[in-house]
């Protein structure tokens, strides 16, 4: 039987993604009770890294070391990814030899290839097209708070990068309003734009994007890869900052989120990240628990479905 993927928010029904995201508050609240769930003893996870990480790679290790299984870190540089080896084979030798795999990459499509020739589940941990993972949490973190996303006014305001578009597979998926605000060059990808309509409008001022939004979210301006960019990005994105003033537009208990890592003084004021408005650290903790239900709901033998 082929194994299920996680690779964009698509791949999971909305009512399997509702599904993991009650399951990861549960998962959560037992954690915090100090109860032991270790209910996946000798799986093991592998987890490819091509890009940094703080968040992804330790919210899975922990978050399969809990569950009672190990994870193993691989990267280009002590593998032999690193040196050619095609990622079709990589793909078959490592999904005959553990249970999960989570990839970080750049191109989609280099994850792609390797879930086409992979016998075990794998889950994106962030390429440069989109970060599924990152939205599980983003969404437990908003429901949490406010109860329901569903019908909700969903602000964005910068760069229409890998967060920008799971937001939009987000809105379709989840049945809320999205406001893009992103200079001329920087939009997101048209194929999603295309399959959000009716649930998006792209804009470029930051604060029509923000009127009444419930929830307001950023990103850097400057994601990996795009290094070299870097003074030509600076001047697009000027007038792109989350700061009082586009928060003041949004209703007065809206909630700000950032993936992180943030730039404070670039996409984000200080004030406003560090406010009572922002719940980051919430959201940031909440890869953990919403990636262990993530984990349990792909591994055979896992939590029952929906
Ligand atoms: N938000 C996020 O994915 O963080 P890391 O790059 O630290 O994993
Ligand atoms: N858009 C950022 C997200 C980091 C978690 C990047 O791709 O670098």
């Amino acid at each position: 039987m082929k194994p299920r993927h996680f690779l964009s928010l698509f791949d999971l029904t909305p009512a399997e993604l509702h599904h993991v995201l009650r399951r990861a508050s549960e998962l959560k609240a037992r954690y915090r009770r100090g109860e032991r769930y270790a209910p996946f003893p000798q799986k093991v996870l592998g987890m490819i890294f091509e890009k940094a990480s703080t968040r992804t790679r330790v919210s899975f290790e922990a978050g399969m070391a809990q569950l009672g299984g190990s994870a193993i870190f691989l990267s280009p540089r002590d593998t032999q990814l690193g040196r050619g080896e095609p990622i079709e084979d990589t793909s078959r030798v490592l999904s005959s030899m553990v249970d999960l795999v989570m990839i970080r990459t750049f191109e989609h499509a280099k994850l792609e290839r390797f879930a086409a020739c992979s016998s075990a589940p794998v889950i994106n941990g962030l390429t440069d097209y989109n970060h599924p993972c990152q939205l599980l949490a983003d969404l437990q973190t908003f429901i949490e708070h406010r109860s329901d996303i569903r019908g909700r006014t969903v602000a964005w305001i910068g760069d229409g990068n890998n967060m920008c578009n799971s937001y939009l597979e987000a809105a379709c998926q989840f049945d809320f309003q999205l406001r893009i605000a992103a200079p001329p060059g920087y939009e997101p990808d048209t194929g999603l734009l295309n399959r959000a309509a009716g649930r998006v409008k792209l804009l470029r001022d930051p604060l029509a994007a923000a009127e009444n939004a419930d929830l307001v979210t950023t990103d850097v301006w400057l994601s990996m890869g795009r290094e070299e960019e870097q003074l030509q990005r600076q001047r697009a994105f000027v007038g792109y900052q989350v700061n009082t003033t586009v928060m003041a537009q949004a209703k007065p208990d809206a909630i700000f989120l950032h993936c992180l890592p943030a730039h404070r003084g670039e996409e984000v004021s200080a004030e406003v990240i560090d406010g009572p408005q922002s719940q980051v650290w919430d959201e940031a903790e909440n890869r953990l628990h919403v990636q262990k239900a993530l984990m349990e709901f792909l591994l055979p033998g896992g939590n029952e479905k929906p």
